[in-house]
């Protein structure tokens, strides 16, 4: 396939029993939609999950998004604290290739600058054969404070992987790409 003619996808999932049961709303993958409308430049479908902390399921939910659906980047949201329940790293370590171990320590030191606990999300990032995948926060002011302090690395990721070009608007993102 060739790259240009490539859809560009987003998979987009929320991880929460109370929200995927109708508890509350799910307000962190809505969050996660508005962030990349506001910020990417290269139109995208957004392909969104609402799904209980089960690891299993989550495991199922982010290879489809990353095999079937061809997402070139999947953002989770949830489950990555302490809690018994929270198993959303554990899940996406099972099925990524390779870890990106920065992504997380970027996104935790740029939380810790906005609340004490950032230190209690376990939020990993990693590479499943041509998708990036990335945990976020479940509090919805945590996605943007996450996302601003990798977003800019995302695009040469991508490109390194196989993926779209992705175009971020400067005014909010500046896309770094070393080579270009
Ligand atoms: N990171 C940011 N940027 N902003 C936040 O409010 N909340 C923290 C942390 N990281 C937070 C944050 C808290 S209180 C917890 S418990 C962990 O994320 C894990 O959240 P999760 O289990 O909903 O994923």
């Amino acid at each position: 396939m060739s790259e240009s003619k490539q859809a560009v996808r987003i998979g987009i999932v929320t991880v929460s029993d109370r929200a995927s049961q109708g508890v509350y709303e799910d307000r962190g993958g809505p969050a996660i939609l508005a962030y990349f409308r506001e910020t990417l430049t290269t139109p995208f479908e957004p392909v969104a999950r609402l799904i209980a902390d089960e690891q299993p399921l989550i495991e199922a939910t982010l290879r489809e998004l990353c095999d079937e659906a061809d997402c070139c980047l999947v953002v989770t949201t949830g489950g990555t604290g302490p809690a018994l329940r929270d198993v959303t790293p554990e899940a996406t370590r099972a099925i990524v290739d390779k870890e990106l171990d920065g992504f997380g320590e970027q996104m935790r030191a740029a939380s810790l600058r906005q609340v004490p606990t950032a230190i209690l999300s376990r939020q990993i990032a990693g590479v499943r054969g041509r998708s990036l995948v990335i945990n976020l926060p479940g509090k919805p002011k945590a996605i943007a404070e996450c996302l601003d302090a990798v977003m800019p690395a995302v695009p040469y990721c991508v490109d390194l992987i196989g993926g779209p070009f992705l175009q971020t608007d400067p005014a909010r993102v500046v896309a770094f790409r070393p080579k270009a």
